[in-house]
């Protein structure tokens, strides 16, 4: 790196800092640095930022990380509120082409769900009506994609996802399947409700700050991997649900409602005996071809 000049005027500061990186190995690296640092500064004045408003955002920043685990990642909510995440999906994954729509991951996704064969119950005693979940897993001209692997995660009842409940020994409404021969997956869980996200933390402070809600619309997560196509990250969300105009985190896609339809007690279409009322809900997820890598 070139000397660092010395009793830099405002503009000054903000070149000065670019052109610290005009030694990057990596030509994205400078890219992305140096267009964080021109919007940072251009902040900074554009709002005229106290000094207390700085400390605040600091605070905010380090609350966010130290209080992230495994289960509970607060920067990714923080994302999510702000509406980085969408703004990231938006950017790669353009609509259009057949593919199904992507949304945010959310900040529940835990990596290294159990796999679990189809027909198996992910809500393995989690509180809420039995819900049967199918679809299939298929190419934008409609050819079944078989051995893709199926992450699915959702609510229960109340509005937690099984990182939520201390204690819980086990994962719960969370599964890996892989779609069979005809592209085909199906699970037992629980209908999904809409739920507050968590606002005990910065995410949260922003929301109040703001005057706004907590709430998301009732969905189920999906992440779908198979070789040669995009991964898909994804919700299916309930139709009929109040806060579907509401998101939170700025998620909703009309293509990614379905219906979760009510069944009295009696054979569910997977042929299983229901001696309690149901519902159940089928979606098909489209996978896009895998683009060529690009800014790599
Ligand atoms: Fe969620």
């Amino acid at each position: 790196m070139a000397a660092t000049p010395r009793d830099l005027t405002a503009e000054e500061l903000t070149a000065a800092v670019l052109a610290s990186f005009a030694g990057a190995a990596s030509p994205r690296v400078r890219v992305v640095a140096e267009s964080l640092v021109r919007h940072l500064h251009a902040f900074v004045h554009e709002v005229g930022l106290t000094e207390d408003e700085w400390a605040a955002g600091i605070d905010g920043l380090t609350r966010a990380g130290q209080m992230s685990t495994g289960g509970r990642q607060e920067v990714v909510l923080l994302s999510d509120v702000l509406g980085v995440s969408m703004a990231v999906v938006g950017v790669n994954h353009a609509a259009g082409g057949g593919a199904t729509e992507s949304t945010v991951l959310g900040p529940f996704f835990v990596e290294g769900a159990p796999v679990v064969e189809n027909g198996a119950d992910l809500g393995a005693g989690a509180p809420g009506r039995p819900c049967l979940i199918r679809g299939s897993v298929r190419t934008t001209s409609g050819a079944p994609v078989a051995a893709a692997a199926v992450d699915v995660w959702q609510a229960d009842e109340a509005g937690l996802y099984d990182v939520q409940y201390a204690g819980l020994d086990a994962p719960r409404g969370r599964g890996r399947l892989h779609s069979d021969g005809e592209g085909r997956f199906w699970f037992w869980s629980v209908l999904p409700v809409a739920y507050p996200i968590p606002t005990d933390g910065p995410a949260g402070d922003v929301l109040r700050a703001g005057g706004r809600a907590p709430m998301r619309p009732a969905h189920v997560h999906f992440r779908v991997e198979a070789d040669g196509f995009e991964t898909l990250v994804t919700h299916v969300f309930v139709a009929g649900d109040p806060h579907l105009d509401a998101d939170a985190v700025f998620g909703v896609k009309s293509s990614l409602i379905a219906e979760f339809t009510s069944h009295e007690p009696g054979t569910a279409p997977d042929g299983r005996w229901m001696d309690v009322a149901y519902h159940s809900m089928q979606y098909d997820l489209v996978l896009a071809p895998r683009a060529a890598a690009a800014h790599r």
